[in-house]
């Protein structure tokens, strides 16, 4: 299976940490943030990934990560978005790469301690549509919140007001072919952005869409007080894993 990591936007929540640099390269703990998300993708057993990026300092990613020589992996290609149309746009831009196989996206900013190869395992033997990993959190409506009924999704929704439970969409997705047929049919939503929201809702409607409730600590780095947290879970597992 191939990976995709989505890197791109301005990062304007995180201003002035993100005026002369990209989110994704800003440090986590011990680690520029974008390793995080590129060892998750690993950890599932992938090893040609594609990241896609856009905004400022586009090029810092290549001195960076190179072909992927580091990580010990067969490739790594990029493509560079224009323009900051949100998640579903910049994935539009992964056709080519992964052509007819399935494959994981995961958004640059998303930061895990586990691996995420047991859901991996469990989307490899999907026949088709999709799985996305969701995580019960404090702050439910800066996210994109699932209502589950009888332990189903019977909706997502970005960022509501009053949010309908304490369970969201972590940045981790896991798509068939489909997902660029479906990324066609979008309209822009009131923010502007092509919503992966609206993307995983067209494989609900197509009762294609399965989930795990993702074990272990999470976070994205949008604002702050994550970015904060990104920190401590990594810290943490530093130590951990070194005394
Ligand atoms: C995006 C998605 C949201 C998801 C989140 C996970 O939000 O739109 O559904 O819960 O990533 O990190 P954004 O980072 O664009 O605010």
């Amino acid at each position: 299976m191939k990976g995709v990591v989505l890197a791109g936007g301005l990062g304007k929540r995180l201003e002035p940490l993100t005026r002369v640099t990209n989110k994704h390269l800003l440090p986590v703990y011990n680690q520029p943030m974008i390793y995080y998300p590129v060892k998750t993708l690993i950890s599932a057993g992938i090893r040609e990934i594609l990241i896609v990026t856009g905004g400022n300092n586009a090029g810092d990613f290549l001195r960076l990560l190179g072909n992927g020589e580091d990580f010990g992996i067969k490739a790594i290609q990029y493509v560079y978005q224009k323009g900051e149309r949100g998640i579903a746009d910049a994935l539009k831009l992964a056709e080519n790469f992964v052509g007819r196989e399935k494959f994981i996206v995961i958004l640059g900013d998303n930061v895990l301690d586990q691996s995420i190869k047991p859901y991996a395992d469990q989307f490899n033997r999907q026949n088709e549509g999709a799985r996305i990993l969701i995580k019960k959190v404090p702050n439910p409506e800066r996210f994109g919140v699932v209502q589950l009924k009888d332990k189903k999704i019977i909706s997502i929704v970005e960022k509501p007001k009053r949010p309908l439970s304490d369970y969201i969409v972590t940045g981790v997705y896991m798509y068939d072919h489909q997902v660029f047929d479906f990324i066609r049919q979008l309209k822009p939503s009131a923010r502007g952005e092509f919503e992966i929201t609206d993307v995983n809702n067209m494989y609900l409607e197509k009762h294609q869409l399965h989930y795990n409730v993702l074990k272990g600590s999470w976070t994205d780095c949008g604002i702050f007080d994550s970015l904060y947290r990104a920190n401590v879970i990594m810290a943490k597992q530093h130590f951990g894993e070194n005394g």
